[in-house]
C-alpha cells in the first residue's frame, strides 16, 4: 500500500495540505472535533482513488487534488454522524468524537465538514461535478436512512441488504472515480467504466467490512467488534447464517437483532464461522472485486491502472 501512496506522493501530500487548511473555522469546537478524527488518519482511500483515476487518463491536476479532498470531508461527515447512530465508541483507534465530545458536537461538525465540501466543489464551478456530487451525497443520505429503518429486521434479504451498501458506502467510491474521470474531460466510456469499478469495489469494500465486524481485531480495525450487533443491524454475514444455521442457533441470532444486544456476540460470532458464513461474504465481496477489475480492464494501461488495481487486491486481504 505505501508504494501506490508513493506512486501520487505529491498530489497526495497537497490534499493532506488542504484539508487541514480546510478544517479552519473562527469557533473553536469545530476545529476541536474536526482536528480529533482528521488528526486520527484513516485510509485515506477514497482520495487516493479520486487521485488515481485521474492518473490513469493521463493527468493529476490542481482541481483533482481539490476533489479528491471533498471527498474525504464527505466521508468523514458520514463517518461523525454514522457514529452517533451506529453508537460507537471506537474509530481510528481512539475513542469516537460522540463518545469524546458529544453526540450533539459529533452531528453539528459533521454538517460542518459537509457543507465545507459543498463550498469547496463550487469553488471548482463544475456545473457537471456538482450535479453528481448533489445526487450522490443525498444517495448516501437516503441508504444510512434506509438502514436505520431496516434495523432489527430478522427478514432482511440479500437484495436489500446490496441496495443499503450500495447507496451508504459504494456510491461515494464510484463518485471519486467518476469525478475525476469528469474533471479530466473525460469521454463518457472511461467515465462509466471508472464509476462501475468503484461501485464494486465498494460494495465489496463494505462487504469486508461487514466481516471484519464479526472475524476482525479491534486492535488492528480501530474499531470494536460486534457494533453492527449492538444496533440490530441485519449484514450479509447474519442474513446467510439465518439460511443456513439450525433452528436453535436461528434463534439465538434472530433475538440479537431484534433485542439490538450483543449480550450472545461470542456466540454468534462461533454460529457465523460455523456456517461459513464469513467464507460466504468473502466469496460475494471476491465477485464484487472481480467485477471490478473487469471495468478497470478496459481502462488506458499504465502504472496508475496497476496501482488501482492493487489496491483492489489488498482491499480484500485487508485486516483494517
Ligand atoms: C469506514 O471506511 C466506513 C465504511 C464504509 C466501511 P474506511 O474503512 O475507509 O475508514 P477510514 O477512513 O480508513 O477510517
Ligand atoms: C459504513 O457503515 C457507514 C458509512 C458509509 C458512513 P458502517 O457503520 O459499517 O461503518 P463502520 O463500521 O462504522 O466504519
Ligand atoms: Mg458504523
Ligand atoms: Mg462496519
Amino acid at each position: 500500500m505505501e508504494q501506490i501512496y508513493a506512486s501520487v506522493a505529491q498530489e497526495f501530500e497537497r490534499v493532506n495540505q488542504l484539508i487541514i487548511e480546510q478544517l479552519h473555522s473562527d469557533v473553536d469546537m469545530v476545529e476541536n472535533v474536526g482536528h480529533y478524527i482528521v488528526d486520527a488518519g484513516g485510509k485515506r482511500l477514497r482520495p487516493l482513488l479520486a487521485l488515481l483515476s485521474a492518473s490513469a487518463l493521463g493527468d493529476c491536476n490542481d482541481e483533482h487534488v481539490t476533489f479528491a479532498a471533498i471527498i474525504e470531508f464527505i466521508h468523514t461527515a458520514t463517518l461523525l454522524h454514522d457514529d452517533v447512530v451506529d453508537l460507537s465508541t471506537l474509530r481510528r483507534g481512539r475513542a469516537t468524537a460522540n463518545t469524546k465530545f458529544g453526540n450533539a458536537p459529533s452531528v453539528l461538525v459533521g454538517d460542518f465538514l459537509y457543507t465545507r465540501a459543498f463550498q469547496l466543489m463550487v469553488q471548482l464551478g463544475n456545473m457537471s461535478i456538482l450535479t453528481h456530487m448533489a445526487e450522490a451525497t443525498n444517495i448516501i443520505a437516503e441508504g444510512e436512512v434506509l438502514q436505520l429503518s431496516q434495523a432489527g429486521n430478522v427478514n432482511m434479504s440479500e437484495v436489500q441488504y446490496l441496495d443499503v451498501i450500495t447507496r451508504k458506502t459504494a456510491i461515494l467510491f464510484a463518485a471519486a472515480c467518476y469525478g475525476a474521470a469528469t474533471l479530466s474531460g473525460e469521454e463518457e466510456q472511461n467515465r462509466n467504466a471508472l464509476k462501475a469499478f468503484g461501485l464494486n469495489l465498494g460494495i465489496a469494500f463494505q462487504m469486508i467490512d461487514d466481516v471484519l465486524d464479526y472475524d476482525g481485531i479491534a486492535d488492528a480495525m480501530g474499531k470494536n467488534v460486534g457494533d453492527d450487533l449492538t444496533e440490530g443491524k441485519v449484514t450479509l454475514p447474519l442474513i446467510h447464517a439465518l439460511r443456513v444455521a439450525s433452528n436453535a442457533e436461528q434463534a439465538v441470532i434472530r433475538h440479537a437483532i431484534t433485542e439490538k444486544s450483543s449480550d450472545q456476540i461470542d456466540q454468534i460470532i462461533m454460529i457465523v464461522r460455523r456456517c461459513g458464513s464469513i467464507d460466504y461474504t468473502r466469496a460475494r465481496a471476491r465477485h464484487h472485486y472481480d467485477l471490478a477489475l473487469e471495468k478497470l480492464a478496459t481502462l488506458p494501461a499504465g502504472k496508475a491502472r496497476d496501482a488501482l488495481e492493487r489496491i483492489t487486491e489488498l482491499s480484500i486481504n485487508r485486516n483494517h
